[in-house]
This record gives C-alpha cells, structure tokens and sequence, in this order.
C-alpha cells in the first residue's frame, strides 16, 4: 500500500477444478499482477501437520504450525511452478489430489482460517494481486476492485481434473474423481465459516460450456469495462 491508495486485487472464487487456476495465472499475466493460490497455503499447511504427526481433528495445534511455515511461489506457469517449503519444492505432494481432501477438512476450523488469514493478506503488493481461492472476494479482500466468481458442472470438472492429472502422468478414475468433487463441495459450501459462496457483488460465469479462450475473452471484456485493461 502507498498514499493511503490501497494496491489494487480482482480476486478469482470458486469449487475446485473449475479453471481458477487458468483464469487467475493468466489474469496475472495479461496485467503484470502478482497471484496468491490461497488453496496451496491450506494444502500445505494439511501436509505440514501429517508430516508433523498431528490429527488434522486437533485444529488448534494445525493452526499454530502456520506462522513458522517457510512458503515460496516460483514460476508463473503451471508447468513450470514450483511450491518451495522450507526450501525444498513440494509441487507434486501439493498438488495430489488427496491433499486436496485433507486440506478441505483443515479449512473447515475457524483457527486455522483465522492462522492464514494474515498471511494471505501479505501477498497484495504492487502493482496488483489476484487472488485465487473460495473466500478472497467475501473474507480475505472484501474490497476488491473485481471479483469473479467462476462456476462449472461437477461432471465437467471431473473431466477437466482428469485430463489434467493425465498430464501430469498420474491417473485416476472419471467416477472416483466426480464423487471427491462433489463432497468436497458440499464440505467447502456447508462449512460455518467462510463458506463457498459467491460475495453479493462478485459477477458469475459459467464456464460448464466454455473453453479456456472464451472464458478469458469474457473476463477481457469486463476488464476493458473497468479500465484495467485498454480496448
Ligand atoms: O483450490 P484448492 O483445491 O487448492 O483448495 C484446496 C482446499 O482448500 C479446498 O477444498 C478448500 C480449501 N480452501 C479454502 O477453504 N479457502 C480458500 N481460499 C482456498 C482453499
């Protein structure tokens, strides 16, 4: 923050496997932003406390592991980040589809939210920040400038998790992944605090019937209407 003007953030909400993580990256990109991927900080945060041997049901001493964790970002693509704890890169832990349970089971204590929360806050510097996750728009950066909530068929985001988990050289079952998506949306939307809910001023898209490129385009468009972007 400089002159009392605070840095400007166009937070990017949604369940998981809906393509924030495309949306969000090339937000960045395009406007030259910084990007907080607020699902990473509860992943690894899930991994630091099974590495550490304590119950994820024993939420107070979860939450008291987030202030010593040594967290860095690098690589602005999804093929080339890393996810730097402690200095090594734990990217492909991270990123297992199991941990994205544990994490959801975690971020349901209101102490361990409460543990990130400050945390999250210390990525907005200038020139800008996107942030990425299921509460920036509603808790983290309630006064963002956009915020854009993206939405998708469970079915097609299995479909699209699957086709990157083929990438990536892991595999899984189509059925198996639906099933994780949905309980873990229902967990993230029914959860008492910070729900999955879209902020009463965030804009909607639904990306069900979308590809990448015509998701970015209509975001382009709301960007040339804000002025963050030139016409
Ligand atoms: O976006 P993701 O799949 O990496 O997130 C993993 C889990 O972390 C997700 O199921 C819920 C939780 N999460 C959250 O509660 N709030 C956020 N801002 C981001 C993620």
């Amino acid at each position: 923050m400089n002159s009392g003007i605070a840095t400007p953030v166009i937070t990017v909400d949604g369940p998981s496997g809906v393509g924030k993580g495309t949306v969000s990256r090339g937000l960045a990109e395009r406007l030259g932003w910084h990007r907080l991927d607020s699902g990473a900080l509860y992943r690894i945060l899930a991994l630091a406390a099974v590495d550490a041997g304590i119950a994820l049901s024993d939420t107070d001493a979860v939450a008291a592991l987030a202030p010593n964790l040594d967290i860095r970002f690098t690589g602005a693509h999804e093929d080339d980040e890393a996810i730097w704890v402690g200095g090594v890169n734990v990217k492909d832990r991270v990123r297992a589809e199991t941990t994205g349970g544990l994490a959801s089971q975690i971020a349901a204590a209101p102490a361990v939210r409460t543990a990130l929360l400050q945390r999250q806050k210390d990525f907005r510097v200038a020139p800008g920040l996107i942030g990425d996750g299921r509460d920036m728009g509603t808790v983290v950066f309630p006064d963002a400038a956009l915020k854009l909530f993206l939405t998708a068929s469970a079915e097609e985001r299995a479909r699209r998790r699957l086709r990157q988990l083929s990438a990536a050289g892991q595999t899984a079952i189509l059925a198996d992944l639906c099933t994780e998506i949905s309980t873990r949306d229902e967990r993230d939307r029914t959860r008492s605090v910070a729900p999955l809910v879209p902020a009463s001023d965030a804009i909607l898209i639904d990306t069900t019937l979308l590809n990448p490129t015509q998701v970015a385009q209509r975001i382009d468009d709301l960007l040339k209407d804000r002025g963050f972007l030139r016409s």
